[in-house]
């Protein structure tokens, strides 16, 4: 078997043991003034750094001098060209003429290089000034090769291979004719009825950080004006991802605490990597709108992280001001975004109608605007827009960089790396060729379900279905197909077919899930079970006794208790992009050895939703084997724990942790502790690991959670291979925002865990430990480990 591996790392099936280490730190309060956003420094160029191009500032102050107010405000101005439907308004039919007026500054839903050089060519022949239009595409999991949908690609916890995805897709667009994507999309996500969570990096916000730091150096590159890089938008700022109850749009109210510990770290990663622009939400959070929150984009934004690329609004969100009801018109809309820190206005047009009338009135000021216009001049000046408008559009690019070769294998590997082996009885998989295998299922021999749900510029002529390469890789033995129910109709007209062909077949692969429409933008469902009759063909097959294997085709965790109970193997293969089909059939075959671990829990049903890891501790954590359990925090019906944790996947080899250590019993301001763990490779089969680090703070001065995820490594272990491996943890890492609502660290016990996936969210862990213990002094003055002992957990 061979292995694709980028780094290493690994899983545990039949060890599900997480090795969990006690360690009691005493560790001094240290306050630290910057919010925790993840544990390592990013090596990109932050934007600060980016801006602080003087050349570029005297240019942009050159220009401004010449603008007039309407050139002005047309920069801040952005309009969707008719290339795709991403709202509810059309493209505007006089778009051309808005931009000969110079009432636009940016086009964004226009593709192909001949589509963009046409509108470039009226905004920098037709217009006073030639300033040059920024154009703006949804590249979200590829442009033209698309790869797995981003949640699929945070199950791989692979940076390298996550930015490399971000290359590939800035190569493509940026040769399509675009400079600017609308992604990174980094809202932390914890429920599942949520369409746009297959648009994140999952549930947490340690994860999230080092995925929206990823993607934004693979966007933006190292020099953006290299013509193969493009702008990254960060969105949706903020908290988009927490609307109640699942419902796309919806409001969003939350504590100031979970909203800096828990949704704003990716937001500031993606910042701290560089990302030059930000897209304020849709929802009102806490009662203010994203789009007119200063709390947001002022005093967040600017100030505390020092943000000074330009703040975008999302589609027509500044007209939905009045619907919000926070705006009595469009002109107050206008007025309050722009006070809140929007620089421009997606497709609302409200600002070229109102900001005239808004500093005449002495709503608003000059100064303003100018700051804004700045802010969007400064990036066409460092993408090399006013040297070459056309820079981007070349058509030699368009025709020998997309789709190529290269990018194809990087959507390959990306979608192998994705894959999470959810069971694997009795080692069901991988499969030997040769065998009688019966494909069942209405996606396996889906097309446009395997791309996604925002497959950019995608072909789903392209894709070749799981059933193609079932029939290439299943050499010498039989393959064949029955489609067996439709994703969602009630019609079982099919199943007798599918029946049939499962009893002359050695085993099944039944092909399921949702299709691609059922996630993302406006896709909320108030189910999360298998749609349609998919449960009821799974229940027929079964009558047949023949091994069942699951492979799932979705864009959101779903509840599988049953159909996993029904199933020999479960395959997560997520919507896996132009690839997949051939990466599925890979996994399946062995020809990849699954290595990803879930971003995010998937629960047993919708009642346990939300559902994560990083629960907090209650008062009364439900504890089975208590004589009271009764009254404890659980359900009558339902267990706490979800079906498959955040962090869990299975590999066909099995991996073996021991010999959990510290290097030092205490950790000092500015020190750091090391965490060694031997982790060895004890199954038949080469493959990678993905080992995890959780911290547990036991006493705060408020509650806290029961884990936090601070590290994890991809180690890729030969069979029968060990290897010792290292994480070191700082002061940095235990930081959270303690009672007075300052971020920094309190003395007190720490437990670090080591293991293959976040343990259950009860705390019986808790009642095991005995503190030979001497409490740490609260004295401010350094740490003091007073004891710590080691045991595995299960
Ligand atoms: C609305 C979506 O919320 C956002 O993610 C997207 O970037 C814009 N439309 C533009 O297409």
């Amino acid at each position: 078997m061979h292995t694709i591996v980028r780094s290493g790392i690994f899983n545990s099936l039949a060890v599900s043991l997480a090795l969990g280490i006690w360690l009691f730190l005493a560790c001094a309060a240290w306050a630290d003034e910057n919010p925790p956003r993840s544990a390592r420094d990013f090596t990109t160029q932050p934007a600060q750094t980016f801006l602080k191009d003087t050349t570029i500032s005297q240019k942009v102050d050159a220009l401004l001098a010449q603008m007039t107010l309407d050139e002005k405000i047309g920069q801040m101005a952005l309009f969707t060209s008719s290339g795709a439907t991403t709202g509810p308004s059309g493209a505007r039919q006089d778009l051309e003429d808005q931009i000969r007026k110079g009432n636009c500054g940016g086009v964004f839903n226009a593709h192909t290089v001949a589509k963009i050089r046409h509108f470039q060519k009226i905004a920098v022949e037709d217009t006073r000034l030639k300033i040059p239009l920024i154009f703006g595409y949804d590249v979200i999991h590829g442009y033209k090769t698309i790869f797995p949908i981003p949640l699929a690609e945070a199950s791989s916890w692979d940076t390298n291979a996550i930015e490399k995805s971000e290359r590939v897709a800035a190569i493509e667009a940026s040769a399509g004719g675009l400079n600017w994507t609308f992604a990174p999309m980094v809202d932390i996500a914890r429920d599942p009825r949520w369409g746009r969570i297959a648009e994140g990096a999952g549930e947490d916000p340690f994860l999230g950080s080092e995925i929206a730091g990823a993607r934004v150096r693979g966007f933006q590159g190292n020099d953006l004006g290299d013509g193969s890089s493009i702008v990254a938008c960060v969105k949706h700022f903020a908290a988009y991802g927490a609307v109640q109850g699942g419902r796309d749009y919806n409001t969003v109210d939350m504590s100031e605490r979970t909203l800096r510990e828990v949704y704003l770290p990716p937001y500031k990663a993606a910042i701290d990597a560089g990302a030059l622009s930000v897209m304020s939400s849709f929802n009102d959070l806490n009662g203010i709108p994203a789009s007119a929150n200063s709390f947001l984009l002022k005093q967040i934004l600017r100030d505390e992280w020092g943000f000074k690329g330009f703040v975008v609004t999302d589609y027509l969100a500044i007209n939905e001001l009045v619907q919000h009801g926070i705006a009595m018109d469009e002109c107050d809309a206008g007025c309050q975004a722009l006070n809140a820190g929007v620089d421009m206005d997606m497709q609302g047009g409200i600002y070229l109608k109102y900001i005239k009338t808004l500093l005449a009135d002495g709503k608003i000021s000059q100064n303003q605007v100018d700051e804004s216009v700045k802010r969007i001049l400064t990036i066409k000046f460092m993408l090399g827009l006013f040297d070459d408008p056309y820079r981007c559009c070349d058509d030699k690019r368009e025709t020998n960089l997309i789709f190529t070769a290269d990018n194809l294998k990087a959507a390959y590997d990306m979608a192998c790396e994705s894959m999470v082996l959810l069971k694997n009885k009795s080692q069901t998989l991988p499969l030997k060729p040769g065998l009688k295998i019966a494909v069942i299922g209405p996606l396996a021999k889906a097309q446009r379900d395997l791309l996604g749900c925002w497959a950019g510029r995608g072909d789903s002529n392209k894709v070749e279905t799981v059933f193609d390469w079932m029939v290439n890789d299943n050499m010498g033995g039989q393959t064949s197909f029955a489609k067996g129910c439709d994703v969602s109709s009630s019609d079982r007209s099919q199943f007798a077919k599918a029946v049939k062909a499962a009893s002359h077949a050695n085993l099944v692969v039944m092909v399921l899930g949702e299709s691609a429409t059922m996630t993302g933008e406006a896709s909320s469902r108030t189910s999360i079970n298998l749609p349609g009759v998919q449960t009821d063909l799974i229940r027929e097959v079964k009558k047949t006794g023949k091994p069942i294997v699951i492979v799932l085709i979705n864009g959101r965790p779903l509840a599988l208790e049953e159909e996993s109970s029904l199933a020999n193997a479960v395959l997560e293969a997520w919507a896996p992009g132009t690839k997949g089909g051939e990466a599925i059939a890979d996994v399946l075959f062995g020809k990849y050895n699954p290595s990803a671990k879930l971003p995010v829990t998937f629960p047993r049903n919708l009642g346990q939703v939300p559902i994560f890891y990083s629960t907090k501790k209650t008062g009364r954590p439900f504890d089975p084997a208590s004589p009271m359990a009764k009254y404890k925090s659980a359900y009558l019906d339902s267990p706490n724990d979800p079906l498959y944790p955040f962090g869990f996947g299975l590999s066909y080899t099995a991996f073996n942790y021991s010999g959990l250590q510290l290097d030092k019993k205490a950790l000092t301001p500015g020190g750091q502790i090391t965490a060694m763990v031997d982790v060895s490779n004890t199954g038949k089969y080469d493959g990678v690991e993905i080992v995890q680090l959780y911290t547990r703070q036991l006493v705060g001065s408020v509650t806290r959670p029961v884990l936090e995820l601070k590290g994890f490594q991809r180690v890729y272990l030969k069979a029968g291979e060990s290897r010792r491996v290292a994480f070191t943890l700082g002061g940095k890492d235990l930081t959270f925002l303690r009672r007075d609502m300052t971020w920094g660290t309190e003395p007190g016990k720490f437990e670090v865990f080591v293991g293959p996936k976040a343990g259950t969210c009860n705390q019986r862990n808790l009642t095991w430990l005995k503190i030979d213990d001497k409490t740490a002094p609260d004295n401010g003055a350094g740490l003091t480990c007073t004891a710590f002992r080691t045991r595995l957990a299960k």
